[in-house]
């Protein structure tokens, strides 16, 4: 193996997922009726960062309280989910949450990374393999919402699959999204599989507005940070001082949206091309889909899995959900 820390794992599948790059999406994006940039990327190195400062701000209950619910319920998963289980945890997201999961279940036996970041996921898959000697790991390099294959190597084809979605990433995508990934997931844990997944609950707007506007101003830099970002990727001319951090609820979508405000009338000139803005548009950067334990069971019941139990803080912010296939 030539890949620096591969031989640590049991396989390693590269299916080559095609990242759209920052250049091509900004461009694209800035040239639309209301311009827009994904949130996926948000997540290079200081915008990581910043994301994990946004998690420890005290309006952001949205962390804390998913690793408070995931290890109260550890006993119950314990019960439901049988020995030698394989979990698929779709992106490599805080180790802090997969061993929270690996060490509540009663003696998994192959845990399998997704990550659309090589990088990452290996750092990830190496992690847990040193760390847990009886489980054996696989690494897959993929864009989690194309479908994705069991992996050969995965020997352990008979053992009850789990898959594993934490932090309210499911949120980030629209209803429709959500429902066409769960199918994946489905088809990825077949028949007798489980999907574990924490999703973020509609609640008082206050809380939410408080969430996506910290005081310290994590999330407004996070969000500012896609315009570092083209300054310094794309050599964009702009004023990033004319631009605000807008988040609030959107009532009738069920949704937070994040959007970056233009606070005058002025352009961004990207290779020789200007995007004008009006005062007052936007680049709307993330939407963050907040759903009613009613409403997330049925969607995931059109992806083909039943709802066996789910379980919330008291003040029913955020809830974890176990979903069984049907
Ligand atoms: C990582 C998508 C769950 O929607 O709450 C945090 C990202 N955006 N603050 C979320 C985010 C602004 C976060 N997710």
């Amino acid at each position: 193996m030539n890949e620096e820390g591969i031989a640590d794992l049991d396989y390693f599948v590269d299916l080559q997922p095609k990242k759209e790059d920052f250049h091509e999406a900004v461009l694209r994006g800035l040239s639309l009726p209301q311009k827009s940039i994904s949130p996926k990327f948000f997540y290079d190195e200081k915008g990581s960062k910043i994301f994990d400062k946004i998690c420890e701000a005290p309006e952001y209950y949205v962390t804390r309280t998913e690793i408070a619910i995931l290890n109260d319920i550890k006993k119950e998963i314990y019960s439901v989910v049988e020995p030698g289980s394989v979990v698929v945890e779709y992106g490599c997201g805080s180790s802090i949450k997969i061993k929270a999961l690996l060490s509540a279940l009663p003696d998994p036996s192959h845990y399998i990374a997704i990550d659309i970041s090589k990088s990452h996921l290996i750092a990830t898959a190496k992690e847990i393999a040193s760390d847990y000697l009886n489980i054996s790991v696989g690494a897959i390099c993929a864009d989690f919402l194309e479908p994705i294959d069991w992996p050969e190597k995965a020997s352990l084809k008979s053992s009850k699959r789990l898959a594993f979605f934490p932090g309210s990433t499911i949120g980030n995508q629209i209803p429709s999204e959500a429902g066409q990934f769960m199918k994946y997931v489905r088809h990825m844990v077949g028949d007798e599989g489980f999907f574990l997944v924490g999703v973020d609950l509609k609640k008082d707007i206050k809380i939410l507005d408080r969430a996506y506007n910290d005081a310290a101003g994590f999330t407004a830099d996070f969000n500012c940070n896609l315009l570092h970002r083209m300054k310094n990727e794309l050599d964009a001319e702009l004023n990033i001082s004319n631009f605000s951090h807008n988040a609030f609820y959107n009532e009738v979508l069920g949704r937070v949206e994040m959007h970056l405000v233009s606070d005058i009338q002025q352009m961004i000139r990207i290779d020789d091309v200007d995007f004008s803005f009006e005062k007052g548009e936007s680049i709307h950067t993330e939407n963050s889909y907040k759903y009613s334990t009613k409403e997330f069971a049925e969607l995931a019941k059109k992806s083909g899995f039943g709802l066996l139990k789910s379980w919330s803080d008291v003040e029913n912010f955020f809830c974890i959900y176990l979903m069984k296939a049907i």
